[in-house]
């Protein structure tokens, strides 16, 4: 049997991870028609809107839907049709991290992924490539097997792969163009192999063949978890880094620099900050934390639990950097919090330090303006009254304000906090920012972006991670 060749695929799940994919495989694979499909008719509309306001901000996403939608790239609410239609599907929807059951607050909640798979094995009528793309532990491919065997018709066939997904978000779509590695996870039979060149073919169309690497299906499924758990500990280990050099008076950002010059370490992914956010690190390290002590591996677990720990260490930590400078007491004053999302270039809010820091903030009863460039109101909204769930949604909204420039944020404020690196932040009139503040006027870069020496002259305390005041 000679692998399917690609001609209609499905994507169930419309969000961060399965709308830029598939956007992507349909502009560089004009022969093959993409259907994107969700329950959620609100998501739905916005790809499909007349006027691009599309559910998700990644810059070049745009380009790509304008380009190929009502070409061979579409979104539907119709699950079933999209299932029907298609010869491989991926599945990309949500995993959280469990709330509440055996697991809770460690292993992923596969409610999405059981239920999505329970439909393919409702509605398919002919053979499928299942392509598992959401974030999920090691051996979901093998439940989802199960239920898709137990389930299917007569003469159908599905064979499963694993093919998690690496891009970060912001740079999603040059992540997509040019990646540095697509991983397909296979059964390694005939039929798991043939599975898996049918989608290494779909992949070809822009991606080298040297670049598609093919594994097992745990190992597939490992690797995604061990990718994010390897780049998530880079961070913490530069931000555990970040509280000796302000304890010592070194400078972060230069043993960063010294340390990445070895070809061995490399300079990547070392930049020290208020703790690292998104929908995956968190989720993936525990979840390898959860996968260990399973295994009976429980100085396996408590490794990279640490990662984790380090982490929240790192958000707390400057939180109180805030209200100790601020002469150890921040009740009654003003603060404005730069930066709502958990990275530039996003309007994804998921984990991001920016929340731990205002729900911080709002316990010691100070008064929060935030600005962000692409986050929604009513989602900050939403984050804050999660993070703060015994606080009315009045209270926070008496203690919380939104502006809709950083200037107006800083107006009149006692201490301006920088928490996502958007480049804005970096041109604003500081001098007329300062001119505006009470005196002394304090500035904390969690993101190490601001020119200090410039901010000093200006007449700024500045007190940046990372950096300690003996110099
Ligand atoms: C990550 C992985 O990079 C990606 O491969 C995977 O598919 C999903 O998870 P993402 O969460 O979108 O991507 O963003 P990433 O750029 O990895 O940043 C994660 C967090 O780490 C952000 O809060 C970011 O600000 C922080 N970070 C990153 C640092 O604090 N320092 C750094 O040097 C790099
Ligand atoms: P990710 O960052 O992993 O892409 P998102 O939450 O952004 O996660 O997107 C997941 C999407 O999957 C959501 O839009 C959700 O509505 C959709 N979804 C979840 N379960 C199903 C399902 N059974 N069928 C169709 N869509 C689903």
């Amino acid at each position: 049997m000679a692998p399917v060749k690609v001609s209609k695929i499905c994507c169930i799940g419309a969000g961060y991870v399965g709308g830029p994919t598939c956007a992507v495989v349909a502009l560089k694979c004009p022969h093959i028609q993409v259907t994107i499909v969700d329950l959620n008719q609100a998501r739905i509309d916005a790809w499909n809107s007349a006027d691009f306001k599309l559910p998700i901000y990644e810059p070049g996403l745009e380009e790509v839907v304008r380009q190929a939608r009502g070409r061979n790239l579409f979104f539907s609410t119709d699950v079933d049709k999209g299932i029907r239609e298609a010869d491989l599907i991926f599945v990309s929807v949500n995993t959280p991290t469990k709330k509440s059951g055996v697991g809770a607050g460690f292993a992923a909640d596969l409610n999405y992924v059981e239920s999505a798979t329970r439909r393919i094995a409702a509605v398919a009528t002919t053979n499928k490539i299942v392509v598992e793309k959401s974030t999920v532990p090691c051996r979901t491919a093998e439940s989802m097997r199960t239920i898709l065997e137990a389930n299917s018709k007569p003469g159908t066939r599905f064979d499963i792969l694993s093919n998690p997904e690496f891009l970060a978000e912001g740079t999603a779509i040059t992540d997509l163009f040019k990646p540095d590695r697509v991983l397909i996870g296979s059964l390694q039979t005939q039929e798991g192999r043939d599975a898996c060149e049918a989608l290494a073919q779909v992949y070809a169309n822009w991606v080298p063949r040297e670049r598609i690497l093919t594994v097992g299906l745990w190992s597939s499924e490992l690797s995604k978890l061990a990718a994010n758990a390897m780049l998530a500990q880079r961070i913490s280990s530069v931000n555990a880094l970040s509280a000796i050099c302000e304890a010592t008076g070194a400078n972060i950002d230069e043993v960063a620099h010294a340390v990445g010059f070895d070809s061995r370490i490399g300079p990547k992914f070392l930049r020290a900050s208020v703790g690292f956010g998104g929908s995956c690190f968190q989720k993936d390290i525990l979840n390898l934390v959860y996968l260990s002590e399973s295994l009976h591996l429980p100085q396996v677990a408590a490794y990279w639990r640490q990662v984790v720990e380090m982490n929240e260490y790192q958000k707390s930590r400057f939180s109180k950097t805030v209200v100790d400078t601020l002469f150890n007491t921040i009740t009654g004053k003003h603060l404005a919090v730069l930066g709502f999302a958990f990275k530039a270039d996003t309007g994804d809010t998921r984990e991001s330090a920016s929340i731990s820091l205002i729900r911080d903030f709002l316990q010691e009863r100070a008064y929060v303006t935030i600005y962000d460039p692409k986050v929604d109101d009513a989602q900050i909204w939403l984050d804050l009254s999660e993070a703060l769930p015994s606080w009315p949604i009045e209270t926070i909204k008496k203690h919380v304000s939104i502006a809709r420039s950083a200037l107006e944020a800083c107006r009149q404020k006692e201490g301006i906090v920088i928490a996502t690196e958007w480049k804005e932040f970096k041109e604003i009139s500081w001098q007329a920012v300062y001119d505006q503040m009470s005196k002394p006027a304090f500035v904390f870069d969690g993101r190490m972006i601001l020119d200090v020496e410039k901010l000093q002259q200006i007449g700024f305390t500045v007190k940046v991670i990372g950096r300690g005041d003996r110099l």
